[in-house]
């Protein structure tokens, strides 16, 4: 069977459509990547020709979201990097507490996948000292659809909760009979989900913390820091930006400033 494989004229016209609409870059070397989402989403479609296709999902938006949730990477797990979720406790929450003691602290996790990051969130924020549902809110976005729709189900197989402290397990999640874990109401009432695409301006404003973890690293540096400097923005004076372990602002012109406390990197706008 011969490999299916696209022209180098027709790579461009994709690579450029995916950039435009939601800035993940794709080049030589994750071509094959490409391709092989494009063959399964030809099939899946019934469309033989690449530059139908092509038409299929440039001139309609519902088809291109359709594309684009077969090409992100929806890798996620609870409690990501738990240095984040410690420091998150035991200095920023409390800080923030005291600052805010009459309003919400209002906390976005842009590009939430499947939900695992923002369900963390707001068991961590329970599980500090002095914090009720009454002290915050979070806000979980993300450009796909399929992912959003699982995040706002909550429900993990029992390989997904290796991640969470036995002692949450009865106290956030129902264990459903066919031995899945389905989070429980109270706690999903804390969360707002929403399709929100990075590359565009949101509604957010006025965030005390904003999680971005593993979601620029697919980006390239333009809309990396087109899409940093509107976190800025968005921040309250005092807000706190997490990222994922493998990326930095390190080198990026940014307003940022940079601390590392017990091991944990986050930027702060002071
Ligand atoms: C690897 S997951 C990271 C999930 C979570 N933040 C974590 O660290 O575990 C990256 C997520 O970013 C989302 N994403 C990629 N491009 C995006 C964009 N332009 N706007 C919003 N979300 C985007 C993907 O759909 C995916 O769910």
């Amino acid at each position: 069977m011969n490999k299916f494989t696209i022209s180098e004229e027709d790579f461009s016209s994709f690579k450029n459509l995916i950039y435009r609409e939601s800035g993940i870059c794709f080049n030589v070397i994750n071509k094959v990547i490409l391709e092989s989402r494009i063959e399964i989403s030809m099939k899946e479609n019934d469309i033989e020709n690449i530059k139908d296709f092509y038409v299929f999902i440039s001139e309609d938006k519902s088809n291109l979201y359709s594309f684009l949730d077969k090409i992100t990477t929806n890798l996620t797990k609870f409690f990501r990097a738990e240095s984040h979720f410690q420091v998150l406790k035991d200095v920023f929450l409390p800080k923030l507490l005291k600052d805010k003691s009459n309003f919400k602290i209002k906390i976005w996790s842009a590009g939430c996948s499947t939900g695992e990051e923002p369900y963390s969130i707001a068991i961590t924020c329970l599980e500090t000292f002095g914090m009720t549902e009454k002290n915050f809110h979070i806000f979980a976005s993300d450009i796909s659809l399929k992912s959003l729709i699982q995040a706002r189900e909550g429900r993990y197989s029992k390989e997904k909760m290796d991640n969470v402290p036995a002692s949450y397990l009865s106290k956030y999640f129902d264990k459903t009979s066919d031995g899945s874990y389905l989070v429980k109401s109270f706690l999903k009432k804390l969360i707002t989900f929403d399709f929100h695409n990075l590359m565009h301006t949101g509604t957010q404003n006025g965030m005390d913390i904003i999680f971005c973890k593993n979601v620029l690293i697919y980006f390239d540096s333009i809309s990396q820091k087109l899409t940093v400097n509107r976190f800025y923005d968005i921040l309250n004076d005092g807000g706190y930006l997490f990222m994922g372990h493998t990326e930095s602002l390190f080198g990026m012109d940014t307003k940022f400033n940079f601390n590392n406390i017990n091991g944990a990197i986050v930027y702060s706008k002071n």
